[in-house]
């Protein structure tokens, strides 16, 4: 490399001109400010052509292109003195500070980019005198203040992103003179006001985009012949949706969601040819549905829920060739569910709830085999559930509830395998509940089948859905006994009352306490229940039932009765899209894959194409949790990578990818030896994968309770794997900003590498199920069983305090070697309870120990005592009581004793 330099160094020699050497010691000058973590610029070679990102034109720097390449520092005013630059691309970087209006200098400037950096203060006015600027973009930084009226003098602006920094104030009118601007993206700010009238002139304009801002008032004619994209979602605009919208066909995109529009949809919709996304949910709208909607043969996502459009739906809607979401909820839509809608074979949401829909539920609709949403509820349909619904299903939701449907629940109920949750109260359904609901292994959510008219006894086979977390069968014609529940550790709320039930009350799988008062509710107004909560059982029914209440006892599964945090899941504008099965899926007109590798040398040795085949190789496996599976990944080059799957990612976040880049972007350039940072994504449909360099051997939750190893680990294994934890964990609190709290700490989620490297995984699922406005979302998930703050039941919030619980189960896990919710409790709850209750049982400290490795040495006993202590202060049931991340760690290392003493 020297020689090859040295060589070029020789040959342009005599063309080093004086103003190439000035540019010499300016571009020195940049380097002290601007230090590189992988990629820095060889300063002592002495033509600044040769070095990274450089280009020339012979006489001077005229492009400067260090794009992704771990910057960190300041962009020095100097820069203001190359002259002759032409582009200056310093993207995806660690910048700071503010940007120096000494850029004004750089006459010939054309092409500026700083996004995604850590850059703040005021857009300099002075950038206005850059009158060959063509393209800008400051987007993803934490600029402030408003944007200077003197921006619309650069005549030549084609493209303008200020997405997602702080700015406020309002638009400047002097925008409408930017009339050759194409894009223009201000979204994610907190400006306000209105959309200048001179927008009027922006007649060249395709993108434009602004939503999440705090933007009120009407729109200004727009040139739509020309506009392909925009999303104005999240303000507060009003008036009506332009007429002329159609008028070219050219539109794609229109997003309005979340606005304060008023009247009709446009009649004329149907010439919008080349529309993809149409959502005007949440506005004001009233009127019927255009006719003409069946000619969208293009439409994707339909969302007008949640308006006051009125009438039914229009017939031809089987011309909607791509549909995969229509969404017409909460409106005040009548007549019948259009029969046509089983052949749009596209069709994965339908969401028709909240309307005044009556007639049956059209048959046919499995021949729909991506559907895996289906929301009829609060209408008035009559009739029963369509025998074959759940032929080849792959529904996730299904709810029916709060109509008049009646007949018996089909026993082909139970084929509908995938189901989270299923809502069928509040109808008149009679007949006994089949016994193949206990096939609904998969029941999250609910299983609510309350005010029917269902008789018989309730089958045994409902005590296997042990996931479930609410159950309501109240309001029913029941009889017999409550079977056994002990396998339901999931539940936390039930509903039995308004029954005919008779018997003892069985143990609840999940709450011993259940005989607490505050559950005589849930077994109100029956023939015969006594136990419990509610008076005893007589002596005779005592004998009779005894067998049945102390096995209920010895199995009981006891998980935290004060914690009635749980798994909550909030679906909200759109649900999960469930990875549909490879073999099955022959989807027409798939989506664009978009994919980027963050870190510059992976990127070649990268191929998405490996990466998806590898998910879907068995023996790549290498770990799951509720949010994703992670596999191993081998490149053609022989690059071993991991690449983790979400198992439900929203269809539209591929047509979010930018936000969701540059918060994964953002994340990996946080470095940290102890955090798990992707490299790269991979987002297609509804398949969204992450990438990493670091390739685990396995969690900590696998090597601590699976591994036939488990005993090897030893003592200072196990404290070198929480000091690791603490540190990735104090960096995410107390490095970040704003702090990031983890949404998940388990031990599944510590990662361990084959050189036994610790790291704290999983940490953009914060981002990535994010429910803002809108973006839509996934699911939101509290936490893992046996991991989540009791605090959670009243807050609803992951905070950092509730991370230092979870950490503190962590550590318990570490010190006993059991499992955070384990059948071996006892009476006990779960791990917390039952180490925080050791005195009180009688049990000394030392007896909760792991003592196949407290018996170590004398050294690990007294460590893992001190450490025992920490754990219980992270477990402490008062979150102001727990140790802050910082604090939890310090206490940790001085547990350490000196190498010297043992
Ligand atoms: C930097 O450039 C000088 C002069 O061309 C060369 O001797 C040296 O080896 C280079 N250093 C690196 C690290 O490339
Ligand atoms: C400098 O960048 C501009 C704009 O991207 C590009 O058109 C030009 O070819 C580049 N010049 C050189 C010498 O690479
Ligand atoms: C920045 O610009 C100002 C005014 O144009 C000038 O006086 C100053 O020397 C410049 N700073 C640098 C470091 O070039
Ligand atoms: C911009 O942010 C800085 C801190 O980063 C603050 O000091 C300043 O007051 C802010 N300016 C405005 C106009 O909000
Ligand atoms: C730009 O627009 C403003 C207000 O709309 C106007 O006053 C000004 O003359 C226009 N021209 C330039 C070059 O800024
Ligand atoms: C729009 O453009 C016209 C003519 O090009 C100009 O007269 C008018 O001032 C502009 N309006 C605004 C608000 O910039
Ligand atoms: C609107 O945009 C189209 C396509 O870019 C362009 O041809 C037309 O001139 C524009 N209309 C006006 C009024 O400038
Ligand atoms: C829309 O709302 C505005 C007030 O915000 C009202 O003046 C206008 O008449 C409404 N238009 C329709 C079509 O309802």
């Amino acid at each position: 490399m020297a020689f090859v330099g040295g060589w070029v160094v020789l040959l342009c020699l005599s063309s080093i001109t004086t103003v190439l050497s000035t540019d010499l010691e300016i571009l020195k000058r940049l380097s002290e400010d601007l230090k590189g973590e992988r990629s820095s610029w060889n300063t002592s070679d002495v033509n600044p052509c040769n070095w990274q990102g450089v280009q020339c034109n012979g006489v001077s720097v005229i492009n400067i292109t260090l794009s992704g390449m771990h910057l960190k520092g300041i962009l020095s005013p100097t820069i203001g003195q190359l002259q002759s630059l032409n582009m200056l691309d310093l993207s995806k970087n660690g910048l700071f500070g503010e940007i120096p209006s000494n850029l004004s200098s750089c006459k010939s400037l054309s092409k500026l980019i700083l996004s995604e950096n850590r850059l703040s203060g005021l857009i300099p006015k002075d950038l206005s005198k850059l009158s060959s600027l063509q393209w800008l973009d400051l987007s993803g930084n934490a600029i402030n203040g408003s944007i200077p009226e003197a921006l619309g003098s650069l005549a030549r602006l084609v493209h303008l992103d200020l997405t997602y920094n702080e700015l406020t104030g309002t638009i400047p009118d002097s925008f409408g003179n930017l009339s050759v601007l194409e894009f223009l993206s201000l979204s994610q700010n907190s400006l306000e006001g209105n959309i200048p009238q001179a927008f009027t002139n922006l007649t060249l304009l395709q993108t434009l985009s602004a939503y999440q801002n705090n933007l009120f008032g009407l729109l200004p004619p727009l040139n739509w012949t020309s506009l392909q994209w925009v999303n104005l979602a999240s303000n507060n605009l009003s008036g009506t949706i332009p007429t002329d919208i159609c008028s070219s066909g050219a539109l794609q995109v229109l997003i309005l969601s979340n606005n304060a529009f008023n009247g009709t949809l446009p009649e004329n919709l149907g010439a919008c040819g080349a529309l993809t996304n149409f959502r005007v949910g949440h506005n004001v709208l009233t009127g019927e549905i255009p006719a003409t909607l069946g000619k969208l043969e293009s439409l994707i996502y339909l969302d007008a829920s949640q308006n006051h459009l009125t009438g039914p739906v229009p017939t031809g809607l089987s011309g909607c060739k791509s549909l995969a979401l229509l969404n017409l909820a909460s409106n005040t839509l009548v007549g019948t569910i259009p029969e046509d809608l089983v052949n749009v074979s596209t069709l994965q949401e339908l969401h028709l709830a909240n309307n005044d829909f009556r007639g049956i539920i059209p048959h046919g609709l499995s021949q729909c085999k991506l559907l895996n949403v289906l929301d009829l509820s609060k209408n008035k349909l009559e009739g029963g559930i369509p025998l074959d619904l759940c032929n080849s299903s792959k529904l996730v939701y299904l709810r029916l509830q709060e109509n008049m449907l009646s007949g018996h629940i089909p026993t082909s109920i139970g084929d509908c395998r995938q189901l989270l949750e299923l809502q069928l109260g509040d109808n008149s359904f009679d007949g006994t509940i089949p016994s193949t609901i206990g096939s609904l292994i998969n029941l999250q959510v609910s299983l609510n089948l309350s005010i029917n008219h269902l008789t018989g006894s309730i089958p045994n086979s409902i005590g296997t859905l042990s996931k479930l977390v609410s159950l309501d069968l109240s309001h029913n014609g029941l009889s017999g006994q409550i079977p056994s529940l002990v396998d339901m550790v999931s539940l936390v709320s039930w509903d039995f009352s308004y029954n005919l039930l008779t018997g003892p009350i069985p143990q609840v799988g999940s709450i011993l306490n259940s005989s607490s008062s505050d559950y005589v509710s849930s077994y109100a107004h029956n023939s015969d229940l006594c136990g419990g909560p509610l008076p005893s059982c007589n002596a005779d029914e005592l004998k009779g039932q005894s067998k049945v209440l102390s096995f209920g006892q010895v199995a009981a599964i006891s998980v935290a009765s004060i914690i009635i945090a749980l798994l909550i899941f909030s679906c909200i504008t759109l649900a999960v899209w469930y990875k549909r099965h490879p073999s099955v899926s022959i989807d027409p007109t798939p989506s664009p894959m978009v994919s980027q590798v963050f870190v510059p040398h992976f990127s070649q040795a990268v191929n998405f194409e490996s990466v998806k085949e590898a998910l879907q190789t068995k023996g790549y496996l290498i770990s799951s949790n509720h949010f994703s599976t992670m596999y191993k990944a081998i490149m053609p080059s022989g690059l071993i990578l991991a690449a983790k799957k979400f198992h439900s990612a929203e269809k539209g976040l591929v047509l979010h990818y930018k936000k969701l880049a540059f918060d994964l972007d953002k994340l990996w350039r946080l470095s940290h030896e102890n955090v798990m940072q992707p490299i790269g994504y991979l987002m297609q449909d509804n398949l969204a994968v992450l990438l990493y360099d670091f390739v685990p051997v396995c969690s900590l939750g696998q090597r601590l309770h699976k591994s036939p190893e488990r005993t090897s680990l030893s003592w200072s294994m196990r404290h070198q794997v929480a000091i690791g934890a603490a540190q990735g964990l104090v960096f995410l609190h107390h490095a970040c900003h704003p702090p990031m709290v983890h949404m998940d700490v388990n031990s599944d989620n510590i990662f361990l590498g084959h050189h036994f490297e610790v790291k704290v995984g999983d940490i953009e699922v914060a981002k990535l199920l994010d429910p803002t406005k809108n973006t839509g979302s996934v699911s939101a998930v509290a936490g893992s069983f046996g991991y989540i703050a009791p605090e959670y039941a009243f807050t609803m919030q992951v905070t950092l305090q509730s991370n230092v619980y979870s950490f503190g189960v962590i550590l318990l896990e570490l010190l006993t070697g059991r499992l955070p919710v384990d059948e071996g409790f006892g009476d006990g709850v779960d791990l917390v309870r039952w180490a925080h209750g050791a005195s009180a049982r009688g049990d000394t400290p030392e007896q909760i120990l792991d003592s196949r490795i407290s018996t170590e040495s004398f050294v690990a006993r007294q460590e893992m005592l001190a450490i025992l202590k920490i754990a219980l202060l992270c477990t402490d049931a008062s979150p102001t009581q727990r140790p802050r991340m910082k604090k939890a760690l310090e206490l940790l290392v001085e547990a350490k004793t000196p190498a010297i003493a043992s």
